[in-house]
């Protein structure tokens, strides 16, 4: 009662916070007739003029204002739509590294535009992270008349790139992308043996589309990247002989109380399968080895609990598929094959469940992210 008395009087949280950035909205509105009366090339010619700023020790934020405005007047010029107002405080949220929740439709794809023009200025590169290569090079083509027309280079990191092609895309000041290309191709930077073969050049600020898919939904899966490994599959073939004589339990509830049947337990949710106390006893016995959970049978563990997914979580022509002999993961995300090529194999396991977003978050995607990471979810739930 008492707080929504003072809520009234003072306004919500979310009307508090959307109070203190209307001046900065105000300063980007005072701007327009300014630029509106410029020449394209006068208009151009203010990229240059705010990475001079930059130059001279000025701070990203204080050239919020004037970017802002200029994108706007550049995206008016090019694709006849000028940012709405709400569209330039969503603008400034994802600029400071927050959330901006906005629905299916209210132009969300448009919004980025700001703060990755911003950002891009610093020359170090700035990311839009989209769900699929479809829309990665819908963006890029459609938000990239804006950024062309303001003297910026666009790239899209598409499926089937070479690194050649990859260097060029992550070499552009902006680059479009999906999560999955790009986070694979951190991971295969990571296993690169020369800096020059890289494809990468640092992670400075991102943007992600749809961030509740990308962030959480798909995230629950990792990116999972394979070589050919210097150990012996011998113990594949001894843990493989013994998985059928395993019993597949389940989790059941007495009360409060729970309990578990069998030697092992499936999720199918989180696509994993863990020994139950009496299956650990059970593959000690079976294999003639000490504790299952010391150190030194580790590795024997995760051979065991891969040899349960392998007999019963994955199915063939489903999760994978036989071609030439060898196993081709299918991106259940995506349909797509991820076959084995030239460098590391790049696997991936999606959740089945593909849910569409409707907030942004902030984060850092990749786990040795240099520096900013912004992000934002552009995508609400569908009708
Ligand atoms: N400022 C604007 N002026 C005119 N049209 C606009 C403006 N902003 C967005 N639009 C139009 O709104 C439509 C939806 O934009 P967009 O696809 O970016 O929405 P979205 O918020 O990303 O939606 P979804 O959640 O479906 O991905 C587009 O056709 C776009 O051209
Ligand atoms: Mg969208």
């Amino acid at each position: 009662m008492i707080s929504k008395a003072i809520t009234r009087v003072f306004g919500s949280k979310h009307d508090r916070d959307l109070k203190r950035l209307q001046p900065l909205v105000d300063a980007i509105n005072a701007l327009e007739p300014e630029l509106e009366s410029l020449s394209d090339d006068q208009l151009r010619a203010r990229t240059g003029e705010a990475r001079s700023r930059l130059d001279q020790g000025a701070d990203l934020d204080d050239l919020l204002a004037p970017a802002f405005a200029t994108v706007r007047e550049a995206s008016r010029r090019t694709l006849g739509m000028r940012h709405y107002d709400v569209q330039l405080l969503g603008g400034i949220v994802l600029h400071q590294g927050k959330i901006a929740e906005m629905k299916t439709g209210e132009g969300k794809t448009l919004v980025a535009t700001l703060p990755v023009y911003l950002n891009a200025l610093a020359g170090q590169g700035a990311h839009v992270v989209t769900v699929n290569d479809y829309l990665a090079r819908r963006d890029a083509e459609w938000m990239g008349q804006i950024y062309r027309f303001l003297g910026l280079d666009v790239g899209v990191v598409q499926h089937g790139l070479t690194d050649r092609e990859r260097q060029q895309a992550y070499g552009a000041e902006i680059t479009y992308g999906t999560n999955n290309e790009l986070g694979f191709d951190y991971l295969r930077d990571n296993m690169k043996f020369t800096l020059g073969s890289m494809v990468q050049r640092g992670h400075h600020f991102a943007i992600v589309d749809e961030v509740d898919s990308i962030l959480i939904d798909e995230a629950r899966t990792p990116l999972i990247i394979s070589g050919p490994s210097e150990q012996s599959t011998e113990k594949y073939t001894l843990v493989n002989r013994i998985i059928p004589k395993l019993e597949r339990g389940e989790e059941l509830r007495d009360g409060d109380r729970k309990y578990t049947t069998g030697d092992f337990i499936c999720d199918e949710k989180t696509h994993t399968a863990n020994l139950t106390d009496e299956g650990a006893a059970k593959v000690e016995k079976l294999l003639g080895i000490g504790n299952l959970y010391e150190m030194e049978n580790m590795d024997v563990l995760h051979a065991v609990n891969q040899g349960l997914r392998a007999h019963h979580l994955y199915r063939r022509d489903v999760e994978y598929l036989m071609e030439n002999g060898q196993v081709v993961i299918v991106d259940e995300f995506t349909g797509r094959k991820m076959p084995a090529d030239a460098g590391p194999t790049a696997c991936t396991r999606r959740s089945r469940q593909r849910k569409a977003c409707g907030s942004n978050a902030r984060t850092r995607p990749w786990p040795r992210s240099r520096s900013r990471t912004t992000s934002a979810c552009t995508r609400s739930w569908p009708a």
